[in-house]
């Protein structure tokens, strides 16, 4: 007999299936952070903003005709329609709590659309295996074409960037489409990504063959299990991954190709599971007909295992009837360069992609672990005033470091280095070195120093972040 109450219930949705991802364990290590909902406005920015005729508020993403305006505003300012942030983005930043920022002009005949916006919201950024700080992340940064180059983008991002910094976050970050823009506020480029392309019928494979050698087997998996899958190994894994950040619910869905506007791009996913039963991997991955080849483009890839990593490169990589195989996002080291047998099939395009600012060198420099002993005096020049000054870098034999702030008349025996706070924010990840930002004349140091920063600062691991927002 059926139940009458279940027979009636609603089928689950994709949005409640994100939502579902909430429940999922949080990463180890996670800091607490306030919510950006809960972070007050600038004043200094509302009062910059007033003199010149315009006003300064937050807009609440539960307000239809508001939000409305608000994505148009968007829309407006890159020059294109960007209608998905009415779906999916919405819920993602009500669930973050994340705020809405927009300037308005009241003497414009649509007074009530913004003229200009800013989005942020609270997540964790990994420094080092383990080290998570609180990261303040800001997106949708526009300014309406006509009301350009009259310092409104200025007095958000200063804006924003003092309010996170009063509500205790210890850095804000961005993943830019226009990268000359942010250093004058203090943003550095810390985590660069490469777009890869792959000669399939040249590379060939040196890397562990965990399929054919029994521990692991691959099988498809639908799309939908591809966002859960992704969530759990991401979680589980993130705290381990620097460069990454902890991230939302929402990212998954577009990582499995669950976005309503990349529906035509019919992705597949496949998923690797380890001798032990264990999911420890996921492609997603979409195949289109280019030149007469057909290419395979990975939109996602998730490992949590050696193995796992070199099975789903193996399978992208020896797929009957491809020629070749393309991936976004993937890091400046990765290791499948080294699990193919002619390297030069790969050939991969570089950019900057993760910039980031610190907004508290203490807590930032001191959140993460380094890999050698010693101290350095870092004279820190930081033009908006939110951090900068005199700080005592100690790190002691078992890679813990401290930072203290100096008083002017303090003078520790230790090398002293100058050091703006947009190539400090560049430096904090170790992609960037001490050595080559002295040789650009970028850092005032000496040999000594920047050979000891250098090995000090240097990565744990690769440095990827995996996602754009
Ligand atoms: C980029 C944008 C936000 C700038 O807004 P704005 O209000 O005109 O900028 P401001 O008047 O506050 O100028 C701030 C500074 O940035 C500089 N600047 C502005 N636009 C710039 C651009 N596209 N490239 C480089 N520098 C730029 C200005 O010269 C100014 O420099 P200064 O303060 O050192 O003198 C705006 O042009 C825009 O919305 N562009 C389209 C969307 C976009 O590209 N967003 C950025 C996404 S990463």
């Amino acid at each position: 007999m059926t139940n009458p109450a279940s027979s009636t219930a609603p089928a689950p949705t994709l949005e409640d299936a994100i939502a579902a991802l909430d429940a999922l364990p949080a990463p180890h290590g996670l800091p607490a952070w306030t919510p950006a909902a809960e972070v007050p406005l600038d004043r200094a920015s509302g009062e910059a903003l007033r003199s010149r005729g315009l006003e300064y508020r937050t807009i609440d993403a539960r307000d239809d005709a508001a939000y409305e305006r608000f994505v148009q505003a968007i829309s407006r300012g890159f020059l294109e329609d960007r209608a998905e942030h009415l779906v999916g983005w919405r819920s993602t930043l009500l669930q973050l709590d994340g705020r809405l920022v927009g300037v308005f002009d009241p003497a414009a005949p649509h007074a009530e659309t913004p003229v200009a916006t800013i989005g942020t919201w609270g997540t964790g950024l990994v420094l080092d295996p383990g080290c998570i700080v609180p990261m303040w992340a800001i997106s949708v940064v526009t300014v309406s074409s006509t009301h350009r180059r009259r310092g409104i983008a200025r007095a958000m991002l200063e804006g924003e960037l003092r309010a996170a910094a009063g509500a205790g976050y210890a850095v804000a970050g961005l993943t830019v489409s226009e990268a000359t823009i942010y250093g004058r506020y203090g943003f550095g480029p810390s985590v660069g990504a490469r777009q890869f392309t792959i000669d399939n019928r040249r590379a060939g494979w040196v890397g562990p063959r965990p399929v054919e050698e029994g521990r692991g087997r691959i099988d498809p998996i639908e799309r939908e299990e591809a966002m859960r899958a992704l969530a759990s190994l991401h979680a589980e894994t993130v705290a381990e991954r620097p460069g990454e950040v902890t991230g939302w619910p929402g990212l998954w869905r577009d990582a499995a190709g669950l976005h309503p506007e990349e529906e035509e791009k019919g992705f597949r996913a496949v998923q690797y599971t380890d001798d032990e039963g264990r999911v420890r991997g996921v492609v997603v991955y979409s195949i289109k007909e280019a030149d007469g080849k057909a290419a395979l483009r990975i939109q996602s890839l998730l490992a949590a295992s050696t193995d796992a990593y070199a099975a789903l490169w193996r399978f992208a990589l020896t797929h009957d009837l491809i020629g070749t195989v393309t991936a976004n996002l993937r890091s400046l080291d990765e290791p499948v360069r080294w699990m193919l047998e002619d390297q030069r099939a790969l050939t991969s395009t570089e950019h900057d992609h993760h910039w980031v600012r610190i907004l508290d060198v203490a807590a930032a420099l001191g959140a993460r672990r380094y890999r050698a002993a010693g101290s350095v005096v870092l004279e820190v020049e930081d033009p908006l005033a939110i951090t900068g000054g005199r700080f005592l870098l100690t790190v002691d034999d078992e890679g813990t470091g401290s930072v203290q702030q100096l008083s002017a008349d303090a003078a520790p025996d230790a090398a002293v280095v100058q050091v703006g706070i947009s190539e400090l924010s560049s430096l904090l990840h170790g992609e960037a070195r001490w050595g080559t930002l002295a040789a650009a004349g970028r850092v005032m140091a000496d040999a000594t120093a920047t050979a000891w920063l250098d090995v000090a600062f240097a990565p744990a691991a690769p440095l990827q972040l995996s996602i754009g927002y």
